[in-house]
């Protein structure tokens, strides 16, 4: 992890705030089925736009899939105008199935997720016991982003940050002024994200979290997730970095690393699995693609006995 890339990520948020360069319009779409909050953020210039951690809705009793999420983003896209020139991921979400090959085949645009998606190819592929045309090369996407990566939406400058802890592969996005944080930090209310699945790390987190709170307070940061703290009536998924600095209630600043491993790690294990964690992760590891059909033409997923 370099700071280089961090001093270059807070110059660039500075810079927007100071009105040198162009602050992203962000419209979010929260599913409550998952507490996922999905993001169109695009620059109003050029109108052009970028789609961040889409939903494909799953009924796990049924099997069935719909696109309910996905039209919304589809027919916000269009009412407004927008050209989509990526469709990004913060990592291989193990809650909700991902649109994404939904929304690029609708609306365009490149799908990107961070390189180390590779490595979550790997230990995923083998618990699956994926066939060989599952490629594990991070070839599903269109980029694989490294930290410190720069790319453009329009005329607006944005970056990714790689944030491992929660996965290896978490990256965070910074666009213009706001960050999209995936799962790293949650509300300041709730915490932060678990860091128990394979190739999760604690330590790691941590120290993602930290380089994230050391933007500036006045950085805008959006979260993949909301579930309510006990207390709060409504889902909220925007808060700002002085904001968890000073409250969060896991990660405030103050708290020592060594006690926050502890913490997590306690926390961890008590959590269950998520609800759709074998289906995400299949298709999800396969950016967002089913598996392929079988001699009868029907689509599988399959349910590993003990592995996790
Ligand atoms: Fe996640």
């Amino acid at each position: 992890m370099s700071d280089h890339h961090l001093a270059q990520a807070s110059a660039l948020i500075c810079g927007v705030r100071a009105g040198r360069g162009t602050a992203p319009i962000v419209e979010s779409f929260f599913d409550e089925a998952t507490n996922t909050a999905s993001y169109v953020i695009h620059d109003p210039a050029t109108r052009s736009a970028v789609i961040i951690d889409s939903v494909l809705d799953f009924d796990v009793a049924s099997g069935r899939i719909s696109r309910k999420s996905a039209d919304k983003i589809i027919s916000y896209v269009k009412t407004e105008g927008l050209t989509v020139g990526w469709v990004l991921e913060t990592h291989a979400h193990a809650d909700h199935l991902s649109a994404a090959p939904y929304l690029k085949a609708e609306l365009g645009g490149q799908l990107a997720i961070g390189r180390e998606i590779i490595h979550v190819q790997n230990v995923f592929g083998k618990i699956f016991n994926a066939g060989t045309e599952f490629a594990r090369d991070g070839s599903e996407f269109d980029r694989l982003f490294d930290d410190g990566d720069h790319f453009m939406v329009g005329d607006m400058q944005a970056m990714a940050l790689h944030v491992p802890g929660h996965t290896p592969a978490d990256l965070a996005y910074v666009i213009g002024d706001a960050v999209f944080t995936g799962d790293t930090l949650f509300m300041p209310d709730y915490g932060t994200a678990r860091a128990d699945f394979p190739g999760g790390d604690s330590r790691q987190l941590f120290r993602s979290i930290r380089r994230l709170l050391s933007l500036p307070p006045e950085t805008r940061l959006f979260l993949c997730h909301d579930y309510k703290a006990v207390g709060r009536e409504q889902f909220v998924w925007e808060t700002t970095v002085g904001a968890q600095r000073s409250s969060n209630v896991q990660v405030h600043e103050g708290v020592l690393e060594d006690d926050f491993v502890a913490m997590r790690n306690a926390r961890d294990a008590t959590l269950s699995m998520p609800k759709l964690i074998i289906p995400s992760i299949q298709v999800n590891m396969r950016g967002g693609h089913l598996p392929d059909p079988e001699s009868n033409g029907a689509r599988f997923l399959k349910i590993p006995l003990d592995a996790l």
